[in-house]
């Protein structure tokens, strides 16, 4: 397995990959890798000939006051885990690589990135595309793979790369989750036994609105009720968002959920190591009912 450090060394080889026919997909990350980074390998693997992994602490994405130095790092157990999954190459560019000194350029896409976590994180997601961006440019895969734990975010990327001819093809993997349902995330780390506890009222929360649809509930505010319901058994998490919105625009929900809409949660958690903000998303799929078919 390569390592690659710097922009120029990443270029010279995937070009020399593209020359020899062979298709090259890039999986970006933030290191601390589990089996939600891998199962996005395993995608790559499927649709390509290389997969490269990039780790990168990405400091413009972290606002002030968020967990940037708190954010776990552990490279000898990521590229262990690399090297287990069949990554050909490791992308580890320091940040004065990706960001050289008086950096002044961004990439920022619009409406799509105000709600949920763009709505107290301002410029999150400005520093999502443009590292994305970056990423992207140094390492011209054919195509990349996101997962749909960031829900938000991948619908970012695809609005990224379908209004900037990057020539990548986006690809989403589902989310990986524990037994217990929790998804998996590199700050699941950061809690400790009694938050990791409560972390479940977040897939439960998911499953509460996931049954209540299949019962034919459609209302809105009664969805919402019943998720905030299970949301509400963890006496340690305080509800950032819980929304209902229509999965490709984001837009926010009518009264009733028409067809598939987005459950989107967001949850900070008193950790004893301090606050850990956990996100998780399901789009519901109500079934045709006598009201919604055509007369016929
Ligand atoms: P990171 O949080 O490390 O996640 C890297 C990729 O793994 C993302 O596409 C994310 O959606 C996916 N992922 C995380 N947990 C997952 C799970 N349980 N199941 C499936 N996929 C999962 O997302 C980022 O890093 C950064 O914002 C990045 C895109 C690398 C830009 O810095």
């Amino acid at each position: 397995m390569e390592l690659i450090h710097s922009v120029r060394e990443a270029q010279a080889r995937s070009d020399a990959l593209r020359a020899a026919g062979r298709r090259l997909a890039l999986v970006p990350t933030m290191g601390c890798l589990h089996a939600g980074h891998l199962s996005l390998v395993d995608e790559a693997r499927r649709r390509a000939d290389a997969v490269w992994l990039s780790i990168f602490v990405n400091p413009t994405q972290f606002g002030p006051g968020e967990d940037f130095e708190r954010y776990p790092r552990t490279l000898d157990a990521d590229l262990a885990c690399c090297r287990t999954a069949g990554v050909d190459a490791v992308f580890l560019p320091a940040v004065e690589e990706l960001y050289p000194e008086g950096s002044e350029t961004w990439v920022e896409v619009g409406e799509l990135t105000r709600p949920l976590c763009g709505r107290d994180r301002p410029g999150h997601f400005r520093g999502v595309t443009t590292v994305v961006t970056k990423l992207l440019l140094a390492t011209r895969p054919t195509l990349a793979v996101f997962g749909e734990k960031d829900f938000q975010q991948l619908a970012v990327v695809r609005r990224l790369a379908r209004d900037l001819p990057l020539g990548v093809e986006i690809l989403g993997a589902p989310i990986v989750r524990e037994d217990d349902g929790l998804a998996l995330s590199s700050r699941n780390a950061l809690l400790d036994p009694e938050t990791r506890r409560e972390a479940r009222v977040l897939s439960r929360a998911l499953d509460a609105a996931e049954r209540a649809v299949a019962a034919g509930e459609r209302r809105t505010a009664a969805l919402l009720q019943a998720v905030t319901l299970e949301l509400g058994k963890a006496p340690r998490g305080r509800i950032d968002y819980a929304e209902l919105r229509d999965p490709e625009r984001l837009a926010p929900s009518a009264e009733r959920i028409p067809g598939p809409t987005l459950l989107a949660l967001a949850v900070v958690f008193s950790a004893d190591s301090g606050p850990v903000r956990l996100i998780d998303n399901r789009v519901l799929t109500p079934h045709p009912s006598a009201e919604d078919r055509p007369c016929s």
